[in-house]
């Protein structure tokens, strides 16, 4: 991907507060059993060993948006990213206390998971509440811009589906713009009520929460690959 518009270099923290035992214990036993290989090919089949419908979340946070969503759809496999030690451990606990067997995890960069997957193999990507990095001179730190926007486009489904919300102005700003500028992704919002109002089967993020606690407002952006 050498799109000079878009710096890849993963940002931020990689680890928080200490884990205790029993975190410790779920990254040392249960991680490796849902973890994302780190080479060779990788597709349903690999993964999950069938061809179920994939979906892909960047960025899982704590994961608890993962979770409900691999809950809601057991017939679906979900891959999720993110590079913070204590967001995958939260992400480890859901799968254990939900008994989910249909997620697998990398600990890291999105990108490098999204390069090695098959083109037109996604049915949806998930961008919830990325980095904002709101100063102008960071912008080309954001995950909305064209190099991993071209990798997301490629690895959707015609029809598969690009989620994205923030709530941030800045970022909702830019991210509009960038989208308006795509032929390969249609926006699907018809009113404002359509990107105001969280759809029913997009569940709540930590950082969605905390954000409305705040009193910021949230939008939610629907967009179906052509
Ligand atoms: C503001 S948080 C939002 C977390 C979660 N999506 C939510 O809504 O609660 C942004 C997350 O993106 C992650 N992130 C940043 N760059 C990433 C990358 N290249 N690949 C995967 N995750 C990334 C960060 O570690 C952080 O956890």
């Amino acid at each position: 991907m050498n799109d000079p518009t878009t710096i890849r270099r993963l940002y931020g923290r990689r680890q928080g507060h200490k884990l205790r035992a029993g975190q410790a214990a779920l990254v040392e036993e249960l991680l490796p059993e849902v973890a994302v290989p780190e080479s060779g090919p990788l597709d349903a089949r690999t993964l999950f060993g069938d061809d179920r419908p994939l979906e892909f979340e960047i960025g899982f946070g704590a994961g608890e948006h993962l979770a409900a969503q691999a809950e809601a759809n057991p017939g679906r496999g979900f891959i999720g990213c993110e590079p913070f030690l204590n967001g995958v451990v939260g992400a480890l606990g859901h799968l254990r206390d939900r008994n989910l067997g249909n997620v697998r995890l990398h600990m890291g960069d999105a990108l490098t998971v999204l390069e090695r997957l098959p083109d037109a193999s996604l049915d949806r990507v998930y961008l919830l509440h990325p980095d904002p990095w709101p100063k102008a001179r960071h912008a080309k730190r954001r995950m909305v811009n064209p190099g991993p926007l071209d990798l997301i486009a490629a690895k959707l489904k015609t029809g598969g589906e690009f989620r994205l919300g923030t709530d941030d102005p800045t970022y909702c700003r830019w991210a509009m713009m960038v989208m308006n500028g795509r032929r390969d992704f249609v926006w699907q919002a018809r009113t404002p009520a359509d990107f105001l109002t969280r759809p029913a089967d997009w569940p709540e993020t930590r950082y969605e929460r905390k954000a409305r606690r705040q009193g910021h407002e949230v939008w939610y952006f629907r967009y179906l690959r052509a």
